[in-house]
């Protein structure tokens, strides 16, 4: 093999490896924080490259997550942060026009939804922590840049 080759192999392990870890699981909350069919835990991701909320909540002692958009208008859904079911507890309901979505699988059951779903994220639980997996679609919202402090002698800007 040749050197031109083996760099060629090197680069493509080493974008393998890129990929694989933008793809990692991330850690959400701890198993203990998720009570069945109780509140959701909210968490930023970018979605298409744009920031938006993701949630994950317990059901039927699984753990389901989606984007915390509705299949009738692209908003947020929750009439209280991480309040996502209706008043019987068996449905994701959005508070703004009453659509409502079966927790197993995000698909509409009723309102102005028909024929939508809920864009999902894939889930595990693992040594008491609940996690979630990146996909092309879906990323971790980037750590916030933390601004330099001004240089010597320059005061600092108000907060
Ligand atoms: S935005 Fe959710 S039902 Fe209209």
């Amino acid at each position: 093999m040749s050197a031109r080759s083996d760099a060629g192999h090197a680069d493509a392990a080493t974008g393998a490896r890129a990929a694989a870890g933008a793809f990692a699981a991330q850690p959400v909350c701890a198993s203990a924080e998720l009570a069945e069919r109780g509140r959701a835990r909210l968490w930023d991701v970018l979605l298409w490259r744009r920031p938006a909320r993701a949630f994950v909540l317990r059901f039927d002692a699984r753990v389901v997550a989606y984007v915390n958009r509705c299949a009738h208008v692209p908003a947020e859904m929750d009439w209280q942060p991480g309040e996502f079911l209706d008043l019987e507890r068996r449905f994701i309901l959005c508070s703004l026009h009453g659509a409502s979505y079966e927790p197993a699988g995000g698909r509409c059951v009723g309102g102005p939804c028909a024929g939508g779903r809920l864009i999902s994220l894939r889930v595990e639980e693992r040594d008491g922590l609940v996690y979630w997996y990146p996909s092309p679609d879906i990323v971790p919202m980037p750590p916030k840049q933390v601004d330099a402090p001004p240089p010597d002698g320059v005061p600092a800007p108000p907060p």
